[in-house]
């Protein structure tokens, strides 16, 4: 998506330790209008794969999950990050490392609303190591539900989890491929 490239190139900023900040318009203060463009085009890209659910993992997952799933016409379910006291019955739990944050947690889902009835498109913001998207593939293999792919706003070519997973057969879309980023500029993969 040229614009997403275009959107990091005039607002984004390389930090250190292969960081983007993007907190102008999508981690932090969401550009209302960008968002939805970003939901047009994922709903572009997946129309007539069966989706009936899209997947999410809070926090900032949610924005472009929800934004997707208003053009594509489907439920949005984001996973938490710790069983809360609004999660209770039954849940799926996938153990999730964080690789930028070096921390554990635990996706967690409730049971009600991931079947295997489901066919998911699984969203998320940043696709660096892919910890959080196979903590999300391992929800639905609980749930029985099919993972018909993945939308990612941006992804981290140079951290090798979006490879990681084509090669694992699952087609993964990506609005913007970051192929290398220093301070002297950003390489992107087309
Ligand atoms: P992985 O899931 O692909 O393995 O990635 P990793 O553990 O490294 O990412 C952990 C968190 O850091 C995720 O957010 C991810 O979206 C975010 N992240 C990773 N790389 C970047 C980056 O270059 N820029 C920005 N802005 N974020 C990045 P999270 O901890 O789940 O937080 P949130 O969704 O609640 O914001």
């Amino acid at each position: 998506m040229q614009r997403m490239e275009e959107m990091i190139l005039t607002y984004g900023k390389v930090l250190p330790g292969g960081i983007l900040k993007v907190g102008s318009f999508l981690n932090q203060q969401i550009d209302s209008l960008f968002l939805r463009e970003m939901g047009e085009e994922i709903a572009a890209l997946y129309r007539d794969c069966g989706v009936n659910k899209i997947l999410t993992i809070e926090s900032s997952g949610i924005a472009i999950a929800a934004a997707a799933g208003i053009v594509m016409g489907v439920p949005v379910v984001f996973a938490k990050k710790h069983k809360t006291s609004n999660v209770d019955g039954k849940i799926y739990a996938a153990p999730v490392h964080s690789f930028t944050h070096g921390n554990d947690y635990q996706a967690v889902v409730s049971t009600d609303y991931l079947t295997d009835q489901d066919t998911v498109l699984i969203v998320d913001d940043f696709l660096a190591s892919g910890n959080a998207l196979h903590g999300l593939v391992n929800l639905c293999g609980q749930a029985g539900a099919k993972v018909a792919g993945m939308a990612i706003a941006v992804e981290k070519c140079f951290q090798g989890g979006g490879d990681e997973l084509r090669a694992a057969g699952y087609r993964v879309e990506s609005l913007a491929m970051i192929e290398a980023m220093t301070d002297d500029g950003i390489v992107f993969r087309h």
